[in-house]
């Protein structure tokens, strides 16, 4: 073995082939004897390599194993000259071609690589390789085309963006119908002005009606989507609400709707609206909007909110369509797997208008740490019902919700049912800040007590404003004036004033004599009728909407602002 280590290496077969230009018998004899020598001692040298191999990997020499493993390597590229020499040779192969296969193998080449044997080929490939990379090479161009485009155009949109003027208040435009096909959600050109961010108000944009659902005979849910496509151009809390506008014969209504689907589903926004036989916005809603309209939106607003982290468990009491605010919590609350305990009491009119039945009961077999107490007014006709009957009652919280009194509760609902609750709730022990609410109407009552509002001190050009409008004053007639008044509102850009009863809010008297002041839910959440107080105090109930910085620069929510005496504002 040490002998076949250290004896020289047979002189190189290929080299010899390519030199031989015919096949003679003796080229012939003298090849196969070199190849088999070269089989011989490739054998040979294999088997010491492998020896050599072992030893080193019993000692953990690894250097000596990778040494052995090189000349392994080079005992099977001899063996396997040889034998390719005797394979050529049986199959009657000339010696110069014997030696071009070798070559080509060794550099990668396919078999009709050479202008020698075959056809002139383009850099020495087959056609259809040099096919193959060219389609390649014009796929991943076109590929790249695409791609600069794509960005060049976001960044112009970008651009255009940032660019737009922020809009104070939201544009009401009536709804935009297609004249002809009705259009589906995925609208791609041309692209619709996005977001927009007006200072306080949020978002302002327009949204399109993807799907309209009819819940219960007076309820439907109406899909949102980003006509752009793509997630919902902003982000919001599980309770909050969004402002809509439009224009209904002439005039601009606004009105407020809770987004019922959750943040955790973000390509789309669901309100669900209880049609009011009477009401402007619902009616509108219900009768007129089709899918694929565009409905004026800002927002969203509120802070009757809950997404888990405040509390380790939730009590949700609903009447009616009041549940829309807890349906988005809940729906959050599973939908991330909450670990708390939540508990929904809910109260409606009849078996028939219980919103959210289906899936309240599929949550409530998916999720045991949901509780579902519901109560109705009557059982309709058609419909089964085993439950809870009446009104919620002090026995119907104790018993659906253990140990309420240490429970966070949210209320939602018709201001009665809400006032009664919040009496219950005082029975059972809660105290009244573990309580939150949120009135889809006026609330009277139901808030804390009303707190001044102390104004800034007008500025000089307001001063001067307000000496005119006092002389204005004495130009309204008694009988644009609502109720008996202790006090004038004096509206110092309109010119105008008007007494002010103390039962009527600053935003009622305007409306009454034709000052325009923008509202949307009328119940001091949204903030849409902030307005400078320039003179004098007022008291509101409600001042969600109104934040420290607002108050620092004497804003005041006109749907909400009382005044005993003379008050001056910006409107
Ligand atoms: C923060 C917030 C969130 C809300 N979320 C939801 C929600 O998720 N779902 C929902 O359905 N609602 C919600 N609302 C209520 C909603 O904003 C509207 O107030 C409601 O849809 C009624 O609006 P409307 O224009 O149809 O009725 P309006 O025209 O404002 O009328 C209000 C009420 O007065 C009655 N009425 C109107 N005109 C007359 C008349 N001439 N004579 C006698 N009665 C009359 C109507 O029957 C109605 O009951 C929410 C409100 C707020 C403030
Ligand atoms: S109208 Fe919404 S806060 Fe006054």
């Amino acid at each position: 073995m040490m002998g076949c280590m250290n004896r020289p290496p047979p002189k190189q077969l290929y080299p010899q082939l390519m030199e031989l230009p015919a096949m003679t018998p003796e080229a012939r004899a003298k090849i196969e004897a070199d190849a088999r020598e070269h089989i011989n001692a490739g054998n040979a040298a294999l088997a010491q390599a492998q020896n050599d191999y072992h030893r080193a990997m019993i000692g953990n020499d690894t250097a000596g194993m990778v040494a052995a493993m090189t000349r392994q390597r080079v005992a099977l590229g001899e063996m396997e000259s040889g034998t390719a020499a005797l394979r050529a040779l049986s199959e009657g192969q000339p010696p110069r071609q014997i030696a071009l296969a070798w070559f080509r193998e060794q550099m990668n080449l396919s078999p009709g690589a050479s202008s020698v044997d075959g056809p002139v080929r383009p850099f020495g490939i087959s056609w259809f390789h040099f096919i193959s990379m060219v389609v390649a090479a014009l796929f991943a161009l076109t590929v790249l085309a695409f791609g600069v485009a794509r960005h060049r155009r976001s960044i112009a949109l970008v651009n255009q963006l940032t660019k737009a003027t922020p809009v104070p208040v939201p544009v009401p435009v009536p709804v935009q119908r297609p004249p002809a096909q009705p259009p589906t959600p995925q609208v791609t050109a041309p692209p619709m002005p996005r977001a927009v961010v007006a200072p306080g108000r949020g978002w302002i944009g327009s949204l399109l009606v993807a799907s309209i659902v009819r819940e219960t005979p007076h309820v439907k849910t109406f899909r949102l989507v980003d006509p752009n496509g793509g997630p919902v151009p902003f982000t919001f809390v599980p309770g909050q609400f969004l402002n809509f506008s439009t224009d209904i014969e002439g005039r601009t209504i606004r009105r407020s709707y809770t987004i019922a689907s959750p943040p955790s589903r973000n390509s789309y926004v669901e309100i669900t609206v209880k049609r009011e036989d009477e009401g402007e916005f619902s009616r509108f809603l219900h009768d007129k909007l089709a899918v694929g309209d565009v409905l004026q939106v800002s927002g969203p607003a509120g802070a009757f909110t809950f997404d888990g982290g405040t509390a380790d468990n939730i009590v949700l009491i609903a009447g009616g369509v009041g549940i829309t605010p807890m349906m988005c919590v809940i729906r959050y609350l599973t939908d991330t797997s909450w670990p708390g305990e939540v508990f929904l009491v809910f109260a409606m009119r009849s078996t028939e208008e219980f919103i959210f039945r289906e899936e309240l009961e599929y949550l409530q077999r998916r999720y045991p740490r949901l509780h579902v107490a519901a109560t109705v007014g009557s059982r309709s006709e058609g419909t089964a019902w085993m439950g809870l009957e009446g009104p919620i009652s002090r026995e119907t919280l104790a018993h659906a919700v253990p140990g309420i009194e240490k429970r966070r509760v949210h209320l939602c609902g018709p201001p009665p049912m809400m006032e009664a609750i919040r009496g219950l709730l005082g029975e059972l022990g809660v105290p009244p800040d573990q309580i939150k609410t949120e009135a889809f109407g006026p609330a009277t009552g139901l808030v804390p007590p009303a707190r001044p509002a102390p104004p800034p001190p007008p500025p000089a050009s307001v001063a001067r404003l307000l000496d005119k409008v006092d002389a204005a004053a004495a130009d309204v007639s008694p009988q644009q004036a609502v109720g008996p008044a202790t006090a004038t509102v004096s509206f110092a850009r309109s010119a105008r004033s008007a007494p002010l009863p103390p039962d009527k809010s600053v935003l009622e008297v305007a409306e009454s004599i034709g000052v325009p002041i923008d509202y949307s839910c009328r119940v001091g959440t949204c903030g849409i009728c902030k307005t400078r107080l320039l003179s004098g105090q007022v008291t509101m109930e409600v001042q969600d909407a109104l934040t420290d910085e607002d108050k620092a620069n004497g804003l005041i929510l006109a749907c909400q602002a009382h005044a005993l005496h003379d008050i001056a504002v910006d409107a």
